[in-house]
């Protein structure tokens, strides 16, 4: 029997939405949903980084926060992970190490770009050893800013991110990771009807099924093709295989001749784990 709702982790509590338009992206689930309207809508197609929130994932016990476009993210995507997002980082009348940086080297002038370097510089400072300026540099990549312009930002990292983090994230560590771990059933995702679904199968078996059962439907691994066509060409997609929650699919296997890499392997997890090494100078 499948889920018949996508959850997560959100301020502590789970999250689960049992009704949801298959295409409803991450972005608008937090600006019209939740009204959470810090995180900014900028290209709306993933270039510009304004729309950055951080994702926490269960890792070797552990949550691991990474960043990602919340523009081009469809909602059904964040099963099972914990979401933070810049409405979140102030607590207590005190701003968060990250932003407080922002604000001691001038690292902002009109803002709008502003929230997403913040998350970015988030999952940063909560990555462990201090980063080099290069390091964070390529950090922050997929960032854009059109008027501060990168050395005061840069110094803000090199302020906050010192390897040492002590927000409330790092104080809750071990609570959140227990709670991802609860929610880690194993189970098939299914939400919506056999006309208009999201759906997200956990073994190639169900996949497999899934796609034959609904040849017309659309199969999403990191949706940064399919995210355009929601955002830019309004499509109507009403059928949603995801394809991340099936394991497997992870992985990259490196072979004598050759490297095997799955359909929903990340280019993250594939480049820096595996490709990087066979790189020509
Ligand atoms: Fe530009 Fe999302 S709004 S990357
Ligand atoms: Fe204006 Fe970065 S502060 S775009």
């Amino acid at each position: 029997m499948a889920r018949q709702a996508i959850r997560f982790l959100r301020r502590g509590q789970v999250v689960e939405l049992s009704s949801l338009p298959p295409t409803r992206t991450l972005l608008d689930y937090l600006r019209l949903e939740e009204k959470s309207k810090g995180t900014k809508e900028g290209c709306n197609e993933g270039d510009c980084g304004a729309c950055t929130v951080a994702l926490g994932s269960l890792e070797e016990g552990r949550v691991v926060y990474e960043p990602v476009n919340a523009c081009i993210l469809l909602l059904g995507q964040i099963d099972g992970k914990e979401l933070v997002t810049v409405d979140d980082l102030a607590a207590g009348g005190k701003l968060h190490p990250v932003q407080k940086a922002f604000v001691d080297n001038h690292a902002s002038q009109c803002g709008f770009c502003t929230p997403g370097f913040v998350m970015s510089l988030f999952t940063l400072y909560h990555a462990g050893a201090a980063p080099t300026r290069q390091q964070i540099a390529d950090h922050i990549a997929g960032n854009l800013c059109r008027c501060t312009g990168y050395r005061p930002i840069i110094d803000a990292a090199m302020k906050a991110c010192d390897g040492r983090p002590a927000d409330q994230w790092a104080a809750g560590a071990a609570g959140a990771a227990r709670i991802l771990c609860s929610m880690h059933d194993g189970a098939d995702v299914f939400v919506g009807t056999p006309e208009s679904f999201v759906a997200r199968p956990v073994s190639p078996d169900a996949l497999s099924r899934l796609a034959a059962e609904h040849p017309d439907a659309t199969i999403v691994s990191g949706a940064t093709d399919v995210g355009l066509w929601i955002t830019k060409q309004l499509r109507v997609l009403p059928k949603i295989i995801l394809t991340g929650g099936v394991s497997t699919l992870h992985d990259v296997t490196e072979m004598p001749d050759r490297v095997s890499i799955g359909a929903a392997a990340t280019y993250a997890a594939v480049y820096y784990t595996h490709l990087r090494a066979h790189e020509t100078p």
